[in-house]
Formats: C-alpha cells, sequence, structure tokens
C-alpha cells in the first residue's frame, strides 16, 4: 500500500485541490467519504466536493455537545448544495454509563476523562461511519498546530484502514477565508466572535489575537499535542507523512 500511496502522492504533487478530490472519486467510485465538522476548511471542502464529485459520502459526527450555530450551518450547507449531510450519533447506551459513572462535564475532571468522552462521542461513531469506505477526505492542514506539521495530501491510515486524503494540507488559514470569501461559502457564525478552530461547546472558546489557532480548544490542557482521538494512528502519534 505504501507504494500506491507514493504514487498517487507523485500523480497528484501539485496540482490544486478539487482535482485531487476528483481524481479519488474516479478511483474508488462510491467509496469516498467526506467527514465534516462544518469548520472553516470543511467548508471550502464541502463546496468543491459539491461540484467536482456530489457522489461521495458525506458525514459529520453529532457529539450532542455541539454550539446551535453549528447545527444552524449544518442545515444551511446541506440545502446550498443540495446534498445530505449524514448525521452520526454515538452510541446511547455508552454515553448513558459514562454520564452515569463520571457526570455530565466529566472532560473538566481529568485528561482520562476527556479522552473517554472524546472516544465514545467522536472515535467510536467515526469507526462506524467510515466502515465500507476506501477513503476518507479531511480538511487537515499542516498549519493547525504543531501536531499537524507533517500532515501529507495522501497517507495510510491504519486506524481506520483506509486511504486518507488532505487535499488542503498545504493550505493557510489566510488561502482558506480567501476562497470562502470568494466563492461566497457560508460558515460558521463564531469565527466572527472569535473561534478559529470549532469542536463542542464545552471545550471550544474564542482565541485572542496571536493565540494559537487550536488554543481556543480544550483550552485547559498543556497545548501543542491535545487532539481528540479521530487523527491518530494505532500508535498513537499524529501523521508523520
Ligand atoms: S479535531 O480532531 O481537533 O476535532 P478538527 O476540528 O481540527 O479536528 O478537524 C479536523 C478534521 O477532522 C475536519 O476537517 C474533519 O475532516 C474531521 N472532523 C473533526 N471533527 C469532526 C466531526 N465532528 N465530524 C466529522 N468530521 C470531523
Ligand atoms: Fe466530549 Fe469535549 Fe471531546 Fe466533545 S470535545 S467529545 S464534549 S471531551
Amino acid at each position: 500500500m505504501e507504494e500506491k500511496i507514493s504514487n498517487y502522492i507523485s500523480i497528484l504533487n501539485g496540482k490544486p485541490a478539487d482535482e485531487i478530490i476528483r481524481f479519488f472519486g474516479k478511483e474508488f467510485p462510491g467509496e469516498v467519504a467526506f467527514a465534516t465538522s462544518l469548520g472553516a476548511e470543511d467548508q471550502v471542502l464541502f463546496e468543491m466536493i459539491s461540484k467536482t464529485d456530489p457522489s461521495v459520502h458525506v458525514f459529520t459526527l453529532d457529539t450532542g455537545r455541539l454550539f446551535p450555530e453549528t447545527y444552524d450551518l449544518m442545515d444551511i450547507s446541506e440545502k446550498k448544495y443540495g446534498m445530505k449531510i449524514k448525521v452520526m450519533f454515538p452510541d446511547a447506551a455508552s454515553i448513558q454509563k459514562m454520564v452515569s459513572e463520571h457526570g455530565i462535564n466529566l472532560f473538566f475532571d481529568s485528561i482520562e476523562n476527556r479522552k473517554l468522552c472524546c472516544r465514545i462521542r467522536k472515535v467510536e461513531p467515526m469507526l462506524k461511519a467510515l466502515k465500507g469506505m476506501k477513503v476518507w477526505i479531511t480538511g487537515l492542514r499542516r498549519s493547525q498546530s504543531e501536531n499537524r506539521k507533517n500532515t501529507p495530501m495522501v497517507e495510510w491510515d491504519d486506524t481506520y484502514g483506509l486511504i486518507k486524503v488532505n487535499p488542503l494540507f498545504d493550505w493557510s488559514e489566510d488561502q482558506v477565508w480567501e476562497y470562502l470569501r470568494s466563492h461566497k461559502i457560508p460558515y460558521n457564525t463564531l469565527h466572527d466572535k472569535g473561534f478559529r478552530s470549532i469542536g463542542c461547546q464545552p471545550c471550544t472558546r474564542a482565541v485572542l489575537p496571536g493565540e494559537d489557532l487550536r488554543a481556543g480548544r480544550w483550552w485547559w490542557e498543556e497545548s501543542g499535542k491535545k487532539e481528540c482521538g479521530i487523527h491518530l494512528r494505532k500508535n498513537g502519534l499524529p501523521s508523520q507523512g
């Protein structure tokens, strides 16, 4: 598989993001999924996918703790692009057990609790959503964090057993905003209130000018290595290209 991945990278090297999407749509018809958190990058990708390959399966993980603004954008985007966003929910019994044992806001009590919550609300539903797919498209970018600085365009994801494609891997945040504005793409209104990276409501806050892009995510934890787990390899490390 590593050879195939290098081959894809050499074919697609220097190609624009929409061509990368089109290429995988043709190679794996009906087997490409797009995971959207409705973040700024994902809105760029949703627009590109609606134009280049509407057969891509679009899904989002509804953790049950999202911002109302995120639900509004889900609705607006489905209508604008005429494509369904499949909403994946966590397993009710697992949530019931977790909350009974650890409380509703368990994530503030310890890193273990925070990781447990992310596992049940995000990682496990992600495993379900990607079952049967050959490729998943994500909005990861290298400049989002130290952890993501080696994000490749295409990689083999051993956690989910499929090809992971990051068409915006080398985009800057400015490029994302330039694209959103010039294409009049709807975005999360929280971005206008100082939010730069948006996840679950209790675990996300706005950031100050000059602060890190992801400083508002799990802001009470040590910076640099903050991940919910959906982008970690089996060895627990981020992608290394
Ligand atoms: S996270 O791991 O810290 O939550 P981040 O918010 O930066 O990730 O998003 C990176 C990419 O992960 C998104 O572009 C998207 O592809 C995927 N992703 C993150 N959260 C979700 C979600 N709730 N549903 C679907 N995909 C998601
Ligand atoms: Fe739970 Fe917070 Fe992780 Fe969301 S980001 S799944 S609320 S710990």
